[in-house]
Order: C-alpha cells, then sequence, then structure tokens
C-alpha cells in the first residue's frame, strides 16, 4: 500500500511506514497521491474533493500533520469515507509558549530593540529608550479556551500575575472557578483586555472574528497576539489600526494569505512577525510526526485512528 507524504518529513519517521512494509511516496506534487491509501499532509496543502477524487477511492485516511484541519474539505472527506486526522496535545506546549514569548516581544519591544542594537543605533543608555509595558497586573483576554488558550493563559496568570478573562462558544464554569479565569462575551473582553490572545479553529464562524469593529472596541494601550490562523483577523483592517495607533502593537505568527503579508504590515514597528512556527520546536514537530504516522499505521491496520476527527 502506498502513502503520499506531501512534503519534507523526518525520514525517520517515514522509516516506521516503510518498516511497516508501506510505498512511502513524497513531493509536494499531488498527481503522485494516485493509489495512495493514506495521505500525510501538512497545512500548507488544501486537500479539496478534487485531490480525492484524483488520489482514487483506494484512499482512506488523510492524516494532517497540524492540529488544525482547516486545510481539509472534511465534508468532501465525509462523503466519500475517508477518515481524517489530526495532532492535538502534542503541539500545546510549544504554541502557548510562543504565544508568551510574542507577548512579551511585542510588550518590551524586543525586535524592535534587536534591530536598533545591530544597526549600530545604540550611542548611550537613556532614561524612555525603548519603554515597554509591564504584563504584572495587567488583563489578558484569551478568545478560544482550548487546549492551547487554557495553557497560554495558565503560564501569563502563575508567571506573570496577569489577570484572565477569556471568551469561548462554549462557557466552561467549573474551569473558571478552578483556574480563576472570567467569562465575558468578545466584545467585552475587547473593551477590558490590554492584551487579546487568538486560539480559536478557524471556521465559517470565526473568518474575520475580529475586524474593523474589533479594533475600535480594543483599548488603544492593548496587543494582539495571533498563534491561531492568519484569516481569524482582518488582517487589512488590522494594518489600519496599527498605523492609525488604534490598538499599540501586534504579533502574529499567521497570516490571512500566508505566505504573502498585507500591504504595509512590515513597514510598521509596532508588529513583531513570525512565518507560523509556534509549533516548531524539536519535541512538538517530533511528536507531531509520529503521532501522524500512528494515525496512518491504525488505519490501514483496520483499526480506528486514535486521533480521527471523522469518519
Ligand atoms: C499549526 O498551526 C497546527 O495547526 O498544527
Amino acid at each position: 500500500m502506498k502513502v503520499f507524504v506531501s512534503n519534507t518529513f523526518p525520514a525517520e519517521h517515514a522509516e516506521v511506514l516503510r518498516q511497516r512494509g508501506y510505498e512511502v511516496e513524497q513531493g509536494s506534487d499531488f498527481a503522485k497521491a494516485k493509489g495512495a491509501a493514506a495521505i500525510l499532509s501538512f497545512l500548507t496543502d488544501r486537500i479539496d474533493r478534487r485531490i480525492m477524487e484524483s488520489a482514487g477511492s483506494q484512499l482512506k485516511i488523510i492524516a494532517n500533520c497540524a492540529v488544525g484541519v482547516d486545510n481539509i474539505d472534511l465534508a468532501a472527506a465525509k462523503e466519500r469515507g475517508i477518515m481524517v486526522t489530526n495532532t492535538p496535545n502534542v503541539l500545546t506546549e510549544a504554541v502557548a509558549e510562543h504565544a508568551v514569548a510574542l507577548t512579551l516581544g511585542i510588550a518590551r519591544r524586543i525586535s524592535e530593540a534587536d534591530g536598533f542594537t545591530r544597526q549600530g543605533k545604540y550611542k548611550g543608555w537613556e532614561m524612555d529608550l525603548f519603554l515597554g509595558t509591564e504584563l504584572r497586573g495587567k488583563t489578558l483576554g484569551i478568545v478560544g479556551h482550548g487546549r492551547i488558550g487554557c495553557r497560554t493563559a495558565e503560564i501569563l496568570q502563575r508567571g506573570f500575575d496577569m489577570n484572565v478573562v477569556y471568551t469561548d462558544a462554549v462557557r466552561n464554569e467549573a474551569q473558571e472557578e478552578k483556574c480563576h479565569i472570567i467569562f465575558m462575551s468578545l466584545l467585552d473582553l475587547l473593551k477590558t483586555s490590554d492584551v487579546v490572545s487568538i486560539h480559536v479553529p478557524l471556521l465559517p464562524t470565526t473568518f474575520h472574528l475580529i475586524g474593523e469593529k474589533e479594533f475600535q472596541i480594543m483599548k488603544q494601550t492593548s496587543y494582539l497576539v495571533n498563534t491561531s490562523r492568519g484569516p481569524i483577523v482582518d488582517e487589512k483592517a488590522l494594518v489600519r489600526a496599527l498605523e492609525e495607533k488604534r490598538i499599540k502593537g501586534a504579533a502574529l505568527d499567521v497570516f490571512e494569505e500566508e505566505p504573502k503579508l498585507a500591504p504595509g504590515l512590515k513597514k510598521l514597528n509596532n508588529v513583531l512577525l513570525t512565518p507560523h512556527i509556534a509549533s516548531a520546536t524539536k519535541e512538538a514537530r517530533g511528536n507531531m510526526a509520529a503521532m501522524a504516522v500512528n494515525n496512518i499505521i491504525a488505519a490501514l491496520s483496520g483499526a480506528t485512528p486514535p486521533n480521527l476527527i471523522q469518519a
């Protein structure tokens, strides 16, 4: 049976598939997925009905090496009886740590100050050189209190004494009590928060969740941090809000049309930009690869894969 792997993938994990007797075909050309029983895909692949059809009716599983599955047409997979799996949990820590790094980075102007120092502009200590914002006692607004949102809140609450408010499609009162967090509507959260950190999946209901209206509501002193998916934020509206100083800054790991950036974004110095690397730790990426491989092995041996999104 053939497994098509659509991107670079750690050799030792591909080897596990070969040792199981599967033929592993690698490359970015989905024409090579023809005849495959499994596709090991990545968030950069748009897996639509056409790709599923051209792979053929023997295709049993699409194992996405990511926690988000917004790149896969789940309805088309369901119609064709193709299982879809993801890689939850193993990247929670990495993404939460990156959200914290971005929060500190933008609040303390790390990248701006680094550029300044490297460019030889540092001529001596000054009382007001790169004044930033302290996190202690400030309010963190978590948009989407799932695994990653919850862990980000925990680190910033325990480590930096931030107060935490959250919004989610589903309110969890038990968790509110246990974690000392307060539920709010999105609009109240935006009015209240000093840092707004986004952790919702990309769905039709979360597309442009943060746009022109929301930037009008946010505090002028607040920061936006996005480690989830780019299209949740209307990037053009964000650029306008940053240009007009309606919010203080933004730290983004994801963009609306990756790898493109919205016009004007990179000219701003009140932004911190990273290239979709929130889960890029050796630990997380290794575990994600292993998880995707295990899902394929389970599905192809007739078992239910551990991280099944839908049958
Ligand atoms: C990363 O963005 C993921 O969804 O795994």
